[in-house]
C-alpha cells in the first residue's frame, strides 16, 4: 500500500515546526540546540567534541574579559573552528547567546 501523499504533506509540516519550536530565541535554548555539543551545556567545553575541537572554558578569565561585542562578532563571524552563525542566526539571537553566556560565567 502505497502511503497517501496528505499524509507524508502532513507529517513534514510537523517536523517544520518541532524543529521550529526547538529554536526558540531564548538563549538557553539556543545553546543547547547550536552551541551545547562543543561547549558543554555548562559551557566548560568539557565534552568529546569540545576536546576534539580544543574548544575553550567560556569561564576562562580570557573570554569572562572579553567585551558583550567581542563575544558576539566571534559567534557571528567564527574563530578557527568555532563556526560562524551569521548566516544562521539573527544578531537579536546572538545577543540572547551572549546574555546566556554570561549567565552561565557567573555560575
Ligand atoms: C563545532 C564546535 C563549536 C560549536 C558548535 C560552537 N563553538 Fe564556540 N568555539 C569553538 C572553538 C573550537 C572555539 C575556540 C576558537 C579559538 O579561539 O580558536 C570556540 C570559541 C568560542 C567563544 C570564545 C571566543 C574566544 O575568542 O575565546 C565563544 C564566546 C563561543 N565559542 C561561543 C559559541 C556559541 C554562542 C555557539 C553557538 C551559537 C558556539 N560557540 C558554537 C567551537 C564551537
Amino acid at each position: 500500500m502505497k502511503p497517501s501523499t496528505p499524509a507524508i504533506a502532513a507529517a513534514a509540516v510537523l517536523m517544520m515546526f518541532s524543529s521550529a519550536g526547538y529554536a526558540q530565541d531564548s538563549g538557553a535554548s539556543l545553546f543547547q540546540s547550536r552551541c551545547q555539543m562543543c561547549h558543554g551545556a555548562d559551557g566548560k567545553g568539557d565534552t568529546p567534541t569540545g576536546k576534539a575541537f580544543h574548544v575553550p572554558n567560556l569561564h576562562d578569565p580570557a573570554v569572562a574579559k572579553m567585551t558583550d561585542a567581542e563575544l558576539a562578532g566571534v559567534i557571528t563571524k567564527g574563530k578557527n573552528k568555532m563556526p560562524a552563525f551569521g548566516t544562521r542566526l539573527t544578531s537579536a539571537q546572538i545577543d540572547s547567546l551572549v546574555a546566556y553566556i554570561r549567565t552561565l560565567q557567573k555560575q
